[in-house]
């Protein structure tokens, strides 16, 4: 059965991905390197893992958080869409079953705002650990005057994480947010639909959502 590491050792995935950061760098985009693509495949597995879930859903959750933005060396617009598609042609040749290959590439498919539905648990995982992800590492524009609301809200975020609470069934994003750069409103015009995702996502787990910003309890 085809896992993380082997998806991580693939010299096409490989190529595609190193493609993906350097494209989006060339728009100014915020990084979408391994690293973010990393972080999404271990966050989403460790969501479904302290809630329970079986294993090999685990194992699909990173491979498909792995994956999630390999569709940005086509366009930005729509690469949830067009990585699916990658994605099944890749997945399908490297000889993954059907089923799976299903799982992952609906949760890759559906983790944009705009057209993102919960179908599943693996896409719930990848929602959560994608969106959470908000941070001032991510920004890579250096003039501050070039920045874009997102790149300012992303910059203005110190700390991010996601606290998993099986027995509580409580998944809490905890932030801290310079207000120097951004204020709270501020992050929540630009970062409302994500939270929303998020919020319908924990609950398709059969989780709340919460929302910690400066220690503040929001939601
Ligand atoms: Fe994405
Ligand atoms: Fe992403």
């Amino acid at each position: 059965m085809l896992n993380l590491c082997d998806i991580q050792r693939h010299p096409e995935i490989e190529t595609l991905m190193d493609k993906v950061h350097e494209y989006l760098k060339t728009m100014g985009a915020i990084n979408h390197d391994e690293e973010h693509a990393l972080h999404v495949a271990r966050l989403s597995a460790h969501i479904l893992n302290s809630l329970g879930y079986p294993q090999r859903e685990v194992e699909l959750a990173s491979i498909a958080g792995y994956l999630h933005d390999i569709g940005n060396v086509v366009n930005r617009y729509q690469h949830g869409m067009t990585g699916a598609l990658l994605a099944f042609h890749l997945l399908n040749r490297m000889g993954m079953p059907p089923e799976e290959i299903a799982t992952v590439i609906a949760a890759i498919g559906n983790h944009e705002e705009k057209t993102g539905y919960t179908v599943s648990n693996v896409a719930a995982a990848v929602i959560l650990a994608d969106k959470s992800n908000v941070h001032r590492s991510r920004v890579r524009k250096e003039d501050m005057a070039s920045f874009t609301t997102r790149d300012r809200v992303n910059y203005a975020a110190t700390t991010s994480y996601l606290n998993i609470d099986p027995e509580n069934r409580e998944i809490v994003m905890h932030l801290t947010i310079d207000t120097e750069i951004v204020s709270v409103m501020d992050y929540f015009e630009i970062f409302l639909t994500k939270m929303l995702l998020c919020r319908r996502a924990a609950n398709f787990l059969n989780c709340r959502f919460g929302l910690v910003i400066n220690g503040n309890r929001l939601l």
